[in-house]
């Protein structure tokens, strides 16, 4: 991506700034190594205090998303000279993004180019900006790497907690699929159908597998696609269920094999069998 456009995106995050008080609008904008393209803006409070500046926004929120490697911030005020990331963001920067290069824009098209160290040369915790995060975290930042445009439409509610008591019960276990109140509509008419295809979230699958053995099909060893593994590079579920009953925004099925609170991405209806080819 240009530095330009980079810093278009800054300045553009700036309207959703909430700075009543200071009235002073920063955008920032956060290139990750992969590519994406994280944004945030000004946060201010009455208690003054707790503001937080535009480019903790954005790295929080990228780091939140599953991002840990980063290549540019851009940052957009309306000053001159622009303005330089405070030393807070710079030090919470270093932690967590390292060495990035920095690029400082206003609305005159004055623009400044420095690289993080140069900014913050003596940093707090050393020279070495390797992230300080343990393998736990780093398993559930991939479980959250689930982009925002997904949005959950209900989770599931059954007695199953965890994988070994439901591998053993699934297929004749009843289970709830409760549908957020708002998106009932959507269910208009399902209960017409017999067998429904539930899409769930894998919320506590962490990482993958691409070939091992497989718990699911005697221990033998087949691909993470040859397979229903939780454990897969998206975790996404998908199972065919039988629709037991339909009472408003809750659905009783039969057969899912997702755990107590999983969250649900969808539900569609199974394709219509084929219709039988008439003799010519
Ligand atoms: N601000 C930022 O967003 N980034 C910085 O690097 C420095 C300051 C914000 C915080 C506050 O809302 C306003 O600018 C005035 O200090």
């Amino acid at each position: 991506m240009r530095d330009e456009t980079l810093l278009a995106t800054a300045r553009a995050a700036r309207s959703r700034a909430y700075a009543p008080y200071s009235r002073f609008a920063v955008g920032a904008a956060l290139l990750t190594a992969d590519g994406d393209l994280f944004t945030g803006s000004n946060m201010e409070n009455a208690s003054f205090g707790l503001t937080v500046c535009a480019e903790r926004v954005a790295l929080w929120s990228a780091v939140h998303a599953g991002c840990r490697s980063f290549s540019l911030l851009a940052v957009a005020a309306d000053c001159s000279p622009p303005p330089t990331p405070c030393g807070a963001c710079l030090q919470a920067l270093w932690e967590l993004a390292g060495d990035i290069g920095v690029i400082m824009g206003n609305l005159a098209g004055e623009v400044v180019r420095r690289s993080l160290s140069g900014l913050l040369p003596e940093p707090f915790g050393g020279v070495a900006p390797e992230p300080a995060f343990d393998a736990a975290t780093d398993a559930a930042a991939e479980i959250w790497r689930l982009p925002a445009s997904l949005r959950p439409i209900g989770y599931v509610r059954n007695e199953f907690n965890d994988r070994a008591a439901i591998q053993a019960r699934y297929k004749r276990a009843l289970s709830q699929v409760v549908i957020d109140a708002d998106l009932e509509e959507g269910l208009h008419r399902l209960e017409e159908e017999k067998r429904i295809i539930i899409i769930g979230y894998l919320d506590r699958a962490k990482g993958y597998a691409l070939k091992e053995r497989r718990s699911g099909r005697g221990g033998e060893v087949y691909g993470v696609f040859a397979c229903r593994d939780p454990r897969r590079p998206n975790h996404i579920a998908q199972s065919e269920v039988e629709l037991v009953e339909r009472q408003g925004p809750v659905l009783t099925v039969r057969g899912l094999d997702l755990l107590n609170g999983t969250p649900v991405l969808d539900i569609k209806t199974v394709l219509p069998p084929e219709e039988p080819k008439t003799a010519p």
